[in-house]
């Protein structure tokens, strides 16, 4: 069985309710970050076929607010895999009631790292990228790796460490 990006899509939609709003009327940024952390598990968990635990979450940019009476849409996928860790880049669009094309609201970059039986950290098969877009992303995943190990380490704080 090939190790493809395309095998880790992963989808999800919510309807936005009442109960999913904050103060000013429009989704609970908490809210959108847990069904972000949900689909982007789901699809590491594609591509290892085990257990995974999210260790960063970065680059998330809240672009556009979602309204009440909308439709989410959150889409997934495996960017790259690294010894034991993988990016998972996250792509959330909404569809406000009435509309007929859909808003790009939110982009997300997840660390998951995959785990064995006694819960440390396991070794990973690369992903393969086939489709253009995917190869940028499987590029640019390495940089954002590079940028994010870094930057910890830079601040006397790499894997670790407290
Ligand atoms: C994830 C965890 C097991 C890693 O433990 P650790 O002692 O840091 O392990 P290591 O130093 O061996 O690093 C393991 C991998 O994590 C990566 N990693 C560690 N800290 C990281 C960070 N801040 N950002 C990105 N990747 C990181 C390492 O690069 C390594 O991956 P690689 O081999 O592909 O390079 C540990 O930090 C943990 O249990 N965190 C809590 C996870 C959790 O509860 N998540 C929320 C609920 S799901």
């Amino acid at each position: 069985m090939e190790l493809t990006v395309s095998r880790t899509h992963t989808e999800s939609s919510e309807f936005i309710l009442p109960g999913d709003l904050n103060s000013l009327g429009y989704l609970f940024g908490g809210k959108l970050v847990s069904w972000i952390d949900k689909v982007g598990a789901i699809s590491a968990i594609k591509h290892v076929r085990g257990i995974v635990v999210t260790v960063s979450i970065d680059n998330l940019i809240f672009k556009k607010p979602v309204t009440n009476g909308s439709v989410l849409t959150i889409q997934a996928s495996v960017n790259r895999a690294f010894s034991h860790s993988m990016e998972v880049g996250v792509v959330a669009n909404t569809l406000p009631p009435g509309d007929s094309v859909p808003v790009h609201v939110c982009t997300a970059y997840l660390t998951f790292v995959a785990l064995d039986e006694h819960g440390k950290p396991k070794e990973i098969a690369p992903v393969i990228p086939e489709t253009e877009v995917e190869k940028r992303r499987f590029e640019e995943a390495l940089i954002r790796r590079n940028h994010r190990l870094s930057l910890q380490t830079q601040l006397g704080k790499g894997p670790g460490k407290a």
